[in-house]
């Protein structure tokens, strides 16, 4: 089974909208250089998750870019739907205006917006039903790793985030160690293989022989000189990029290592 290599840049609440378009177009540019050098049969996808204005941005200057080249999703999903539900932006809106991923449960939702797993489970069939493909954050605090409660902390992550998700759609997982996220402090090539082989039998066991189409990345502190070491584990399939993918050079770089390692 092949799957995908997802370079995916997360790109938080940043930056301010004259730096961003320059970072849009640069990553834009670099990205279709890179995977048209192989005739467009390239393994890899780019997806740019970018706070919720640019996506109006993107599709009112798409015809200046080649939207195959760089996927489009959003931070954050609602699982309402239309309604009296002020400040939400629900799946259905955000397929409508352009985006075709969604990422669910980030470690930053989790801890500073206090969302839950069910809540999770929600927005992940919410994205799923509308036509985004939701990639499922999960990872431990360091807490949780020294108490030894990793394997557990992420099963559970994993099992009711996905227990709404009917088998039909498409939908990734992104392994987050919390203690690796904007810290500089990336997990161990050895922490990552143990994390995601255990995540890849999980799957197995709660979805069948589907889970061996769903691709599951890695995130945490990924720069491009250590990109190509976890991009080269065993069971690694992407890469969800924070801090770096606000430099196009590094971002290009994370690209070229998934480039070299697919
Ligand atoms: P950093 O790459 O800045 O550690 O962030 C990772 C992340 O949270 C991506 O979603």
């Amino acid at each position: 089974m092949t799957r995908p290599i997802i370079i995916a840049g997360n790109w938080k609440h940043n930056p301010q909208r004259i730096p961003g378009e320059s970072l849009f177009r640069e990553i834009s540019e670099g990205t279709i250089s890179r995977l048209s050098a192989d005739g467009g049969d390239s393994p890899v996808r780019v997806v740019l998750f970018p706070p919720l204005p640019w996506l109006g941005w993107f599709v009112s200057n798409a015809s200046q870019f080649d939207r195959s080249a760089v996927e489009i999703g959003v931070q954050e999903v609602s699982d309402r739907p239309l309604g009296a539900f002020t400040g939400e932006v629900g799946a259905q809106l955000a397929q409508q205006f352009g985006a075709e991923w969604a990422l669910v449960g980030h470690s930053e939702r989790r801890s500073i917006f206090g969302e839950t797993d069910p809540q999770a489970a929600s927005r992940v069939k919410a994205a799923a039903t509308a036509g985004l493909r939701p990639i499922l954050c999960i990872g431990e605090t360091l807490e949780q790793r020294e108490a030894g409660e990793t394997f557990e902390v992420v099963s559970r992550q994993l099992e009711t985030g996905l227990s709404k998700l009917d088998e039909e759609f498409e939908y990734a997982l992104a392994y987050e160690p919390v203690w690796a996220i904007g810290t500089g402090r990336t997990a161990t090539t050895q922490q990552v293989e143990e994390v995601h082989r255990h995540l890849r039998e999980v799957l197995r066991r709660a979805r069948g022989a589907s889970a061996d189409e769903v691709p599951i990345l890695y995130g945490g502190s990924v720069k491009p000189d250590n990109a190509q070491a976890l991009l080269g584990i065993d069971g690694v399939d992407g890469a969800l990029v924070g801090g770096a993918s606000l430099l196009s050079a590094s971002f290009l770089g994370i690209l070229d290592a998934g480039i070299a390692t697919a």
